[in-house]
Formats: C-alpha cells, structure tokens, sequence
C-alpha cells in the first residue's frame, strides 16, 4: 500500500486572499506529490516498512536500515508534515483559541497575543527552510520550536497541535521575500477548532 498525497478538505482558492490558489496547487500537488513519490521509492526494497503509518517511520528513524534512514527522515518527514499542515489550516475556523487549548495558551504564554509574538518571532527568525510549531512535550506542556528543512516533531518526541510552513514555496508566489507578512497573515486561516482536537488527543496519549 503506497503512500499517497491526501485530498483537501477545500478548494485551492479557499484560502485566498492569504494563500493564492497558485501557491496551494504547487504546494499540494507537486512539493507534497514529490515528498510522496521519494518516500514511496525509497521504501520499495523494504516491503515490511510500507504498511507503516508515517508517523511511525518517522518517530522511530534509528531503527530503520541506514541506506534509507536520510531518505525517510526528509520525505516522510514532508509527507507527515504538510498532511498535518492541509488540516490545521482552514477557511471556516474560529480566528482564536477555543477550549482547553485556550486555557492552557491563556496560562502558559500569558495571554494569546503574546504567544502570537513569540510564534511569529520563531518562525521569522528561523533559518532556510523550515517549519514552526507549537507542540506538547512529554510533560504535556505547551512549547513553541522550530524544526530545520522537513524534520518532525514528531521525531523528537512532541505532538504537533499547530504548525507553519516557512519554506520559501510555501509563500513565494504572493509574499516574495516577505516571510513576515506571510506568517503574520496565516493567523487568518488557522483553524483552532482542530487545534483543540489535536490538544486533546495529544494530553491523553
Ligand atoms: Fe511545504
């Protein structure tokens, strides 16, 4: 069973005008449909690892065969991060935090406009090519990181609540240069609502 790029859940253009329905075609299409096609060559020697949920290739990459460990770690990495990237962005989602997930922003960022400083201040600082997130650690509190090219959260031991592309294809098209603007303008299609149902599921794994 090879992997596959999953379908969104709207059309390109919903998103605009804070992603163009160019970017979102490239974007899913080929730089997801290319992280796919690399993983699932990669693994065609190793029919054993191919019924493997990614997330699980990608939580556990010292026990995979060497040849094929950097491989996986950049393609299932991509394929396991943009998939969580098409659900955790949305045309139709609360603008803030709801739920438990409110409260422990509230509490542990001091306040939602603060920890919006600090999100954003993360993802611009970042260097190359990248992802910002907020995860929860092991002790189940909040963090926010940034993880370098297609490396996982999840391969360091975290469970990603919400997350940010900041490659440059992620945002060239319309922003240029202009990461700021771009991550300043995602905040208009996070979807907290399934924020909150990955918070939940997160506290209770
Ligand atoms: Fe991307």
């Amino acid at each position: 069973m090879a992997y596959t790029v999953p379908l969104l859940g709207y059309p390109f253009e919903a998103l605009e005008p804070y992603v163009d329905a160019a970017t979102m075609e490239i974007h899913h299409d080929k730089h997801h449909g290319a992280y796919v096609a690399n993983l699932n060559k990669a693994l065609e020697g190793f029919p054993e690892l191919q019924d493997r949920p990614v997330e699980k290739l990608i939580s556990h990459l010292l026990s995979l065969p060497e040849e094929i460990r950097t491989v996986v770690r950049n393609n299932g990495g991509g394929h396991a991060n943009h998939t969580f990237f098409w659900t955790i962005i949305s045309p139709d989602s609360s603008p803030v935090p709801v739920g438990e997930l409110a409260s422990a922003v509230a509490s542990q960022f001091h306040g939602f406009g603060e920890f919006k400083t600090r999100f954003e201040a993360v993802g611009i600082a970042h260097f190359g090519s990248g992802w910002v997130w907020l995860v929860v650690n092991k002790s189940c509190k909040l963090e926010i990181i940034s993880t370098s090219n297609q490396d996982s959260p999840i391969s360091q031991g975290f469970s990603p609540i919400l997350g940010l592309d900041v490659w440059e294809h992620a945002y060239y098209l319309k922003y240029q240069n202009r990461r700021a603007d771009y991550v300043k303008a995602m905040w208009n299609v996070m979807d907290w609502d399934q924020a909150e149902r990955y918070y939940l599921a997160a506290k209770v794994s």
